[in-house]
Parts: C-alpha cells; structure tokens; sequence
C-alpha cells in the first residue's frame, strides 16, 4: 500500500514541488544523495575509494523532455569521468547511465548517440558503464541499445529487474563471456501482466536469475540490501567456484553501509551506487516506497523541525 502511494508520488509534479521545497527534505536527502555536483560527488567517491569499495555514480535526472537537456546530461557525463580519471578514481569508479536522461522519450537515436560518447568517455578515463534499467516500456530499447553499444565497448553493463516475468529469459540472453549484468529486484510501480507482485514471487524470481547469471559465463553484478539474498548469492558464488573477483556486490549510498563494509572486509568485490545532482525527487520516493523505515526516518526528520 505504501509502497504504491510512493511509486505513484514519484511521478507527480505537483508533490514534486512540494517536497523540494520543504526546509527539512535536505537532511533526509543528503542520506541517500551524495551532492548536489560533481565536485561532492567526487569527495564521496574518494571516501568510499579509501574504504576499499567501488562505486557507480549516477547523475540523477529522468525527466529529460528537451534535446538541449539530453545533450547537457551528455556533457556532464563526459567531464565527470575526465575527473574521475584526473583524480585517480577510475577504473574502481563507473558510471550509471538512464537513457532516459540522455532522451530517449524525445528520440531513441539521440540518445544512443549520447549514450556512445558516454562509453567513449569511460572508455578513454579507462572504465566503462551500466546502463540502468526502467519502467518496463523502456526495456526492449535499452537491451537494444545495449547490443548496439557492446559492439565497440564490450564491458558496457546492464540491469535486469527480477520482478518482471521476462527477465528470467534476459538473465539467459546475457550469460555470456564478458557480459556485465546487475541483477536488482526493481523499482518502479509494473502492472501484473508483466511484473510479479507478491515480494515472494520477486525473491524466487531473483533466485533462479541469479542461478542463471552465476552458473553463467558472463560477470554478475548482485545488486540487493536483502540479507536472505545477499547469503544465497555467497552460497551459489561457492557452488559455482567463483572467486571475489568474478562476481560483485552492489548496495546503494545511505543503504546499509554496514554491510557494505561487512562483505568488502570479506574480500568481495562491493560497490556503492552513487547517486547526485539536484533531480533526486524520484529517486528519493523509489527509496521511500522500499522500505517502511525509510519513511519512519524521513517522518521523524519532518516531525523534529
Ligand atoms: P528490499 O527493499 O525488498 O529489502 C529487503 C530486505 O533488505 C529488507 O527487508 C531488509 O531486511 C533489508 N534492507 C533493505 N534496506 C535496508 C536498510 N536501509 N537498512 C537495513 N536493512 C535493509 N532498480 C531499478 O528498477 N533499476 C535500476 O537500474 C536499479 N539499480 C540499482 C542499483 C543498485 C546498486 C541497487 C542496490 C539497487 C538498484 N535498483 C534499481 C533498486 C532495486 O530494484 C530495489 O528497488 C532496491 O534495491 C530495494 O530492493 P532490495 O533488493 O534491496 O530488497
């Protein structure tokens, strides 16, 4: 219930508006975001470098309706990873790209072509990006965009999102050597038709993808808070022989950062999705809508104002 009332708050302009300009949103945002540019961005990328976990950071924006902001979303992207590589992040940091941000609403090849000069960019800063994943009208063209982008950059990544029914099929598709693939349960509100429901039904989903992903040839990339998920992934990391290196763990910033040191104190490979910039509503109200204590946190910043 909850859950639907935030998904369904993440795309409304009005609350929008709201929430950005309550006096108390910023606390609770800058758990979950780390800056508002790239400047913080970097400082938080440097802190979670001297703990020893990589990071993917993600210039958060997915309202782009013009071409001028799909191209500035480009170049941003562009002079992040020329920092990154300057102050000796790469290749520990990647970047996280949605292709709606680079227009793929306004023009499916426009944002293909940003898309490309993104992965030129990682490429040349020496590492290489994930193409997150959407609501499900976006996920044929992504996983096409995806294809078309590996042909000159092999390590672009994708996201595969359990809860849909499809996936199990996609995890199949990209098994393969050298193919990067980031296994989350999902994020944004999906009718029955093509989306599991029940939190069950998406565990045993993510299960068998995982199954899949790990006996695989390709290179998982498990991203998940849950606990239960975390140990079958050890589990099957094991059962599968794969060693640190052949498989990473992937939690967001803010999000159980305990865990986060757990598994790197291990020896696993982690990484902290990393989310700035001033568009953060959405992300934020995804956030919300995971997780009952999130909203507890954000209530109790509201009520102590
Ligand atoms: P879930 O939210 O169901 O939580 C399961 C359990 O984890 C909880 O019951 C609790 O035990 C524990 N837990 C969770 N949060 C906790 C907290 N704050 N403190 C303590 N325990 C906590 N989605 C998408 O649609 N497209 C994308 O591209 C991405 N990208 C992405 C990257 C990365 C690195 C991550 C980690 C996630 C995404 N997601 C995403 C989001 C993803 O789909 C999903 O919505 C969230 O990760 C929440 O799902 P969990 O698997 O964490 O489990």
């Amino acid at each position: 219930m909850l859950r639907s009332l935030f998904l369904a708050a993440a795309g409304s302009a009005r609350l929008e508006r709201l929430v950005e300009s309550a006096p108390v949103t910023k606390g609770v945002v800058r758990r979950f975001v780390a800056g508002g540019d790239a400047g913080e961005a970097l400082r938080a990328c440097r802190e979670l470098a001297d703990d020893g976990l990589a990071v993917s950071l993600d210039l958060l924006g997915e309202d782009t309706t013009t071409a001028e902001q799909a191209q500035a979303t480009r170049d941003e992207y562009v002079a992040l990873l020329a920092r990154l590589h300057e102050a000796g992040l790469t290749p520990a940091a990647e970047v996280s790209v949605k292709l709606s941000a680079l227009g793929q609403r306004i023009d499916e090849k426009m944002a293909y072509e940003h898309a490309r000069a993104v992965c030129a960019a990682a490429a040349e800063a020496g590492t290489t990006v994930t193409l997150d994943a959407e609501d499900h009208t976006t996920t044929d063209a992504t996983l096409e965009t995806l294809v078309e982008l590996r042909r000159d950059f092999p390590s672009t990544g994708a996201v595969l999102q359990a809860y849909l029914r499809r996936t199990e099929a996609d995890c199949r598709e990209l098994a393969t050597a050298g193919s990067r693939v980031r296994l989350c349960k999902g994020a944004y509100a999906e009718p029955e038709s093509v989306a599991f429901q029940s939190s069950l039904d998406v565990d045993k989903s993510y299960v068998r993808c995982l199954n899949i992903l790990m006996s695989g040839a390709g290179y998982p990339m498990v991203a998940t808070h849950d606990p239960r998920l975390i140990a079958i992934a050890e589990d099957r990391a094991r059962w599968f022989d794969r060693s640190a290196g052949e498989f990473e763990f992937q939690l967001l910033y803010g999000v159980r950062p305990e865990e986060q040191a757990r598994l790197a104190a291990r020896g696993d490979t982690v990484r902290v999705y990393l989310p700035y910039g001033n568009q953060w509503y959405g992300y934020l109200m995804r956030r919300l809508a995971e997780r009952p204590a999130n909203v507890a946190f954000f209530a109790r910043a509201v009520s102590s104002r």
